[in-house]
């Protein structure tokens, strides 16, 4: 396990999940973010003020961590803060397919750029800190969808053997249509392949499926697990991109973060990139997961059906293979265990909301 951490993007909902698991260890924790949430995402909370919300709560809940305010596109101050650290979880980034398409140069120096800073910073550092990069399957873009997939009612799923346990690494990342979003995550997952195949630093790309858990403020751009929750909780209406039937495997966060501690613990040695998600033992269509909330919170909220969402993939399931057997990992919480942990969190901070 690393003794002293960086954590970029550490206000946000993943970040601010490494930070809590490594304060609770005792490791030393520094958290980097510049606190844009709430201004680059239309849809995002800024009523309920959740930009800062992590972020406040990591600062009364774990006072010895360390909060930086400051911009991974900025390459001075990146350096000076990986130095010293002997492990680096690079969760900083523009998050949304759709602020990615109004906004591509906003995104493109904030994925592809700030996660080069962190790579420079790294390879530039004493320490010789270890990085794990948030990454996502929307590297693979289009090619996901050449899978022929069958209706199976509530769901869509994969109609071919090759791809019964999901999408392994090894599925081909060009020669398809993107995102914005998918090509500056895709430049930021292959300079960090690199940097780690040319032995500068040991260094993943994690490329995540759908992440949810506490803490987490979904909305219709990005977190739509969270969002499908919230929404229920407050009686406000969804919209539906598509038929619903579209498939996600779905990750508690805890179990993600476990996933990133394996390979930090001890990166030499290993592959520089993992698909990480559920797998098919964690999977729900999103008419599936309403299906759930009103079994576990009594509640349907008002939906509507609009037109499908560019780039968006009807069925994304990942092969877990390869992190189950080099990093000696595997999903421990259940969706419906999840789900409950996530409505306890709720109700019990309902009042801050
Ligand atoms: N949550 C998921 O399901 C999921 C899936 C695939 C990949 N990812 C990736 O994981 C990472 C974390 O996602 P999340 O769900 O925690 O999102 P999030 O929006 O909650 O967290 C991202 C954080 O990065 C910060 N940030 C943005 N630009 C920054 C900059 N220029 N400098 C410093 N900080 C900056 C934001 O303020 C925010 O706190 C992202 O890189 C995302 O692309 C997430």
């Amino acid at each position: 396990m690393p003794d002293r951490i960086l954590v970029t993007g550490g206000a946000g909902f993943v970040g601010s999940h490494v930070a809590e698991f490594y304060a609770e260890r005792g490791t030393d924790v520094t958290v980097v973010d510049n606190l844009s949430r709430a201004d680059t995402l239309d849809t995002a909370d800024e009523a309920r003020a959740t930009g800062a919300y992590n972020w406040n709560y990591l600062q009364s809940e774990y006072p010895d961590v360390d909060l930086v305010e400051g911009d991974v596109r900025d390459a001075a101050f990146v350096e000076d803060v990986v130095a010293g650290h002997d492990g680096v979880v690079h969760t900083a980034g523009q998050v949304a397919v759709t602020a990615s398409l109004s906004d591509p140069r906003t995104d493109f120096e904030v994925n592809a750029e700030g996660t080069f800073n962190v790579l420079e910073g790294a390879r530039k550092a004493d320490s010789d800190p270890a990085v794990v990069f948030a990454s996502t399957n929307k590297v693979y873009g289009d090619n996901v969808n050449e899978i022929p997939i069958r209706d199976e009612g509530d769901r869509y799923w994969y109609d071919d053997p090759d791809f019964e346990a999901g999408v392994p690494e090894s599925l081909s990342i060009d020669q398809c249509e993107h995102t914005p979003y998918g090509v500056s995550k895709l430049a930021a997952d292959l300079y960090v392949q690199d940097y780690a195949e040319r032995n500068e630093i040991d260094a993943a790309a994690f490329r995540m499926s759908c992440i949810y858990g506490p803490r987490q403020f979904g909305n219709e751009d990005q977190g739509w697990v969270a969002h499908f929750i919230l929404s229920t909780l407050r009686d406000e209406g969804l919209t539906i991109f598509g038929d619903g039937k579209q498939v996600r495997d779905v990750l508690y966060v805890e179990d993600l973060v476990r996933a990133y501690d394996a390979f930090l613990s001890d990166p030499e040695g290993k592959s520089t990139v993992y698909n990480v998600g559920g797998g098919v033992d964690r999977t729900t269509s999103l008419l599936e997961l309403l299906d759930l909330l009103e079994d576990q919170t009594g509640k349907r909220t008002d939906i509507t059906f609009d037109e499908w969402r560019e780039g968006d993939q009807k069925v994304y399931v990942s092969d877990v293979h390869r992190a189950k057997h080099e990093l000696d990992w595997e999903p421990r919480i259940s969706l419906s265990e999840g789900v409950s942990r996530y409505l306890s969190w709720h109700e019990d901070c309902e009042a801050g909301l």
